[in-house]
């Protein structure tokens, strides 16, 4: 099999996988993500098999949706990526990048190892800013059970992985907990720039949000 075959193969068995997923890591997600990535990989010069494979890995089995389970992701993806006859060095940079991909606390480092675990993470982030990033955090709350928001609950800088895990604050938290945070943290420059633009828009949704929830508009 050819590169191009494997490629479209997982993208493929991804679109299968989650499609009609409903907490905002739906195969568009993933879709969007993988785009995202090849637009990002190619300034950046990476190995776009690695990149491709990555992003379209990414979200295959997140530890989020499986009871908190870390290695269920990276798991999934080596024995589908076996499965079609990649090689070991490609099928552990890929498994490594979707290991270290996730945001683990305000207060935790999460950085990438290489330019192609750069450029999937940055993607990623990408999607979870602006009007999408607005969307998937809601449907995300709503999946989860949680309240949308609560003036009495206060967001909280997580310092460990286990605590920004565990945590269930309403969602508009989740803006201060992480999505806020983002744009500061992008390893490249084109998604430095893409952010800048996304995260103004969610401060301009916080300080509509707070004026509707106090009858000043
Ligand atoms: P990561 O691997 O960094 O968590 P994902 O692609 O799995 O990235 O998706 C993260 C998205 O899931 C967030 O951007 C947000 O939309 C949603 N999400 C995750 N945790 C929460 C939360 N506690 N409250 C609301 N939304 C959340
Ligand atoms: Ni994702």
């Amino acid at each position: 099999m050819n590169k191009i075959q494997v490629v479209n193969k997982t993208a493929a068995y991804a679109k299968k996988t989650l499609s009609g997923e409903s907490s905002g890591h739906d195969w568009w997600h993933v879709k969007r993500v993988w785009e995202t990535s090849k637009r990002i990989g190619k300034k950046e010069k990476a190995d776009m098999f690695v990149v491709e494979l990555a992003a379209l890995l990414h979200d295959i089995a997140d530890y989020k949706l499986n009871g908190g389970n870390e290695e269920i992701g990276p798991k999934t993806a080596a024995v589908w990526l076996k499965s079609l006859g990649v090689d070991r060095e490609t099928i552990e940079h890929i498994t490594r990048i979707i290991r270290d991909l996730s945001f683990k606390g305000a207060k935790v480092k999460t950085e990438m190892e290489t330019i192609e675990g750069e450029v999937v993470q940055d993607a990623d982030r990408l999607d979870a800013l602006g009007a999408i990033g607005i969307a998937r955090t809601f449907a995300y709350g709503g999946k989860m059970g949680r309240e949308i928001y609560d003036p009495g609950t206060r967001a909280k800088l997580h310092k460990s992985f286990k605590e920004y895990k565990n945590s269930n604050g309403p969602t508009i938290n989740h803006f201060y907990e992480k999505l806020l945070l983002l744009k500061a943290r992008m390893n490249t420059k084109t998604a430095k720039k893409m952010a800048g633009e996304r995260d103004k828009f969610m401060r301009d949704f916080l300080k509509r949000f707070y004026k509707e929830w106090e009858g000043r508009v």
